[in-house]
């Protein structure tokens, strides 16, 4: 597995620019099947999803090509339905395929995504939706195959806002016959991007807060779209800043996408000011606890900043307790944190953290995408030398970590 590894104890200094959205890319890389016809994407992170991504489009008959920071899709000949094994295990987020293969093709089959490090993670609330609005369900060994004649509009209530459920109830709405409204959606800045899209390629939509109402049957064209900035690839650079006591500026931020984050960073007593499209933090007296900080779904404080927030409390004067409510396993971190000396109890979905623990380096494994670019984070702060092991998990969502943090002075090469 690649290593990287870190010379810790030096405060980032300097200026970085935040790559496009990997949960905005994913999505709208679904929605382009839902259009016989091209799709460009600018600003579109060249990270592991993506390419996993790009070859289940390919894998169903599109053509999908790179240029640099463009990616542009061909879905007119996309001829098949089935996502096979090879993808899907690899990438979770190819379950957002159900929505717009059973608009595109009226049929859509894939194996069951399994849970991964941070929680059971079921599609329950897929499956409601698409059958709402007419989906039949069928499972055969361990796959999923959704077919439908027609798909018709439906009025739908999300009992909780799930992301992905959410993405997959809109994109199967845009070509079904009729109105749909969703109600109790998630909010994440994600879904917006979708709906933007989707109303660029000619859908009707229209959102108020968590209920989307989506017009049926749309004529959709061909687009060009570029990508909003990473908002937690920004929060990770941030706390990166807070931990190792730096001063950074993130060009190409929204800091409306991270005011909790903003917040709770602030109260550990780092300075930040930001701008149209920028987030400058003085992480000089980034010291103190946080009494108590849970996560929520948008705009709450976002799960995927857990980890991050957690090992820069470690170093924290004094006791921060984070409560977990989004995922049923996301403290897995904490285990590897620990060989690096930092003082956290986690149970039942609490981490109480006590600092500061004088973090040493040590050689720690990357159980997640997040947690490793905690890992990396603690690294920074931790006085010796630190070896992040799995990164290949980092760079499914940081199209380049090293390269962003050495630019920033952090002591950090990739083995
Ligand atoms: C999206 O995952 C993100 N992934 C995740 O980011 C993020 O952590 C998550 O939203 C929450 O913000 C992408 O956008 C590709 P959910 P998703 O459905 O859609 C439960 C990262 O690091 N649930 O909102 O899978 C589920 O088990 C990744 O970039 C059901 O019970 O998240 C979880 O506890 C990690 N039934 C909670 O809801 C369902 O049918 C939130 O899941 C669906 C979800």
């Amino acid at each position: 597995m690649s290593r990287i590894q870190i010379a810790g104890g030096i405060p980032l200094k300097g200026e970085v620019r935040i790559q496009g959205s990997k949960n905005a890319a994913l999505p709208l890389m679904a929605a382009s099947v839902l259009h016989q016809g091209k799709t460009i994407l600018h600003n579109c992170p060249d990270i592991l999803d993506v390419e996993y991504m790009s070859e289940i489009l390919r894998e169903l008959g599109c053509t999908v090509l790179r240029r640099s920071d463009t990616l542009v899709i061909d879905a007119a000949n996309l001829c098949r339905y089935r996502i096979t094994e090879t993808y899907a295990t690899r990438l979770r987020a190819s379950v957002i395929l159900l929505g717009s293969l059973l608009g595109r093709k009226g049929q859509v089959e894939i194996p069951y995504p399994g849970g991964c490090s941070i929680g059971t993670r079921p599609i329950d609330l897929h499956i409601r939706a698409l059958e709402q609005l007419g989906a039949i369900t069928e499972t055969r060994e361990n796959r999923i195959f959704l077919s439908s004649k027609r798909l018709s509009g439906a009025e739908i209530q999300f009992p909780f806002p799930s992301v992905g459920a959410t993405e997959n109830g809109i994109l199967a709405a845009v070509l079904a016959e009729g109105d749909t409204k969703l109600c109790g959606c998630a909010t994440e800045p994600e879904i917006g991007e979708l709906c933007a899209f989707l109303r660029q390629k000619g859908a009707q939509i229209e959102v108020d807060g968590g209920n989307v109402t989506i017009h049926g049957r749309a004529r959709l064209q061909d687009s060009e779209y570029t990508l909003m900035p990473d908002r937690i690839v920004a929060g990770t650079y941030l706390c990166a800043a807070a931990g190792t006591r730096g001063n950074v500026v993130l060009r190409n931020a929204v800091p409306e996408h991270l005011l909790a984050p903003i917040e709770i960073l602030k109260k550990t007593g780092a300075l930040i000011e930001t701008g149209e499209d920028w987030i400058q933090i003085d992480g000089t007296a980034a010291e103190h606890s946080v009494e108590y900080m849970e996560t929520a779904p948008y705009p709450g404080f976002p799960t995927d900043l857990q980890s991050q927030l957690m090992a820069v409390l470690t170093e924290a004067e004094g006791i921060s307790i984070i409560r977990e409510n989004v995922f049923d396993s996301r403290f897995q971190t904490a285990e590897e944190l620990k060989k690096m000396g930092a003082e956290i109890r986690t149970e039942h979905g609490m981490a109480q953290i006590a600092g500061p623990a004088k973090l040493q380096g040590a050689e720690v494994i990357s159980r997640d995408l997040r947690g490793g670019a905690a890992l990396v984070i603690a690294g920074l702060m931790a006085s010796g030398t630190t070896v992040v092991d799995g990164c290949h998990l980092i760079d499914r969502g940081y199209v380049n970590i090293c390269r962003d943090l050495k630019s920033l002075g952090a002591g950090i090469v990739r083995s």
